[in-house]
């Protein structure tokens, strides 16, 4: 088992990393400041993982509240949330009952969210079962829900105390969810590691084929890098903003086409290629770069071309985007591979040219 430290002062906490954490108790349960845990999931992850979770708290002398939910990004929302407080208020969960996200991205975020409010904030632990998630969205304590007009629109900053990744649940992972999360590991070589974006050009297949080998550093490696960026900055005023390399344009895509029609990390896959083209466009990153970036997406098994709403729409879309400041959008682009930026000037033409290049022409 491997541990990073999200070094937060006296909010610091673990990621653990290995092969079959779930059914290690005691790891969770010294986390717990009560003997009692809400475990929060989806169907799907309840016919798989749950058994194994809930046995492993109940041998550890935790009292354990299970609460399943709808699985899908379409169930990201006010209404599933409230059927978590119902839960809790139900079960009598209190202040120092610890909620538990068993699950991928959106029962991390929304668990978080439940946990970040319920009784005005109580323990929150995650256990990733998406890479996705291990890589990605349970570190770093953003956490939300949709709105019908734009994604993650409601939410808080709320740390967890503990992140028990357990790869072997990429085992029964859908492939398609496997190169989703790949897109946020390619992100983080994109936006500050270029040798670590090296290192996927070469080790791509290994990952898609889900290497244990692979999958093990490919996680690690993202884990480190964002537990630097939020380290340095916990609630994004400068750095970690970076982390949303090709999300203004997926998060358009996202709610263009309606929650749950493409993955998170299949829009953020195609808003990264828009956001390099963008970068070209404005005489940043070179033509081969720019098909650097295409090729190594392709072979995770992403899409790279966006739909086509056309450029007022996109920039409808983009304009409910929680970075948009004094009204204006602003996006990240790349002055290279490995350095990325945040900028509000961004040419019209840039963006029509890129988005032109980009979308699928019917
Ligand atoms: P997801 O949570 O929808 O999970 C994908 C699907 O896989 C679900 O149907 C789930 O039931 C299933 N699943 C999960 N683990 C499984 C396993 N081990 N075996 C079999 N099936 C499994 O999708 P996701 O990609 O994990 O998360 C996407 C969400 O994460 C988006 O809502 C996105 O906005 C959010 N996100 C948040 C952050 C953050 O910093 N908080 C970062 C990135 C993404
Ligand atoms: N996924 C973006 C962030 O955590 O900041």
């Amino acid at each position: 088992m491997q541990t990073v430290k999200v070094a937060l002062a006296e909010r610091e906490y673990p990621i653990y990393i290995g092969d079959e954490l779930l059914g290690h108790g005691d790891l969770l349960a010294q986390h717990l400041p009560q003997k009692r845990a809400a475990l929060i999931t989806d169907t799907t992850l309840a016919a798989l993982y749950l058994d194994t979770v809930a046995g492993a708290l109940t041998a550890a002398g935790v009292r354990v509240t299970p609460i399943v939910i709808p699985a899908g990004e379409q169930h990201k929302n006010w209404h599933t949330l409230n059927s978590v407080f119902d839960a809790l208020l139900a079960g009598r969960c209190e202040r120092k009952t610890a909620l538990i996200a068993l699950g991928g991205g959106v029962i991390g975020d929304l668990t978080g969210f439940a946990a970040a409010t319920y009784l005005r904030g109580v323990p929150f632990i995650q256990i990733p079962t998406t890479l996705l998630a291990q890589v990605d969205s349970s570190v770093g304590g953003k956490t939300a829900i949709n709105h019908p007009r734009g994604k993650n629109m409601i939410g808080a900053f709320y740390q967890p105390l503990a992140v028990i990744a357990d790869t072997g649940t990429l085992s029964t992972l859908a492939g398609r969810e496997v190169s989703a999360g790949l897109a946020e590991i390619i992100k983080y070589g994109l936006i500050r590691d270029v040798p670590f974006f090296n290192w996927l050009e070469n080790n791509i297949e290994a990952l898609v084929a889900r290497d244990a080998a692979a999958l093990a550093y490919a996680i690690q490696r993202s884990c480190e890098n964002k537990a630097e960026i939020v380290a340095a900055d916990e609630r994004e005023e400068g750095e970690r903003a970076l982390l949303n390399l090709g999300h203004t344009f997926g998060h358009a895509i996202e709610t263009g086409l309606g929650y749950g029609a493409w993955l998170h990390g299949e829009a953020v896959a195609a808003g990264m290629v828009i956001a390099a083209r963008v970068s070209q466009a404005m005489g940043m990153l070179t033509a081969a770069d720019v098909a650097r970036i295409v090729a190594v997406l392709e072979r995770a098994g992403l899409p790279v071309t966006a739909p086509d709403f056309g450029l007022e729409r996109y920039m409808q879309l983009m304009g409910i985007d929680k970075k948009v400041e004094g009204g204006k959008i602003r996006f990240i682009l790349l002055h290279a591979i490995g350095s990325a930026f945040l900028t509000a000037d961004v040419p019209p033409h840039a963006l029509e040219t890129a988005l032109a290049a980009s979308v699928a022409h019917a």
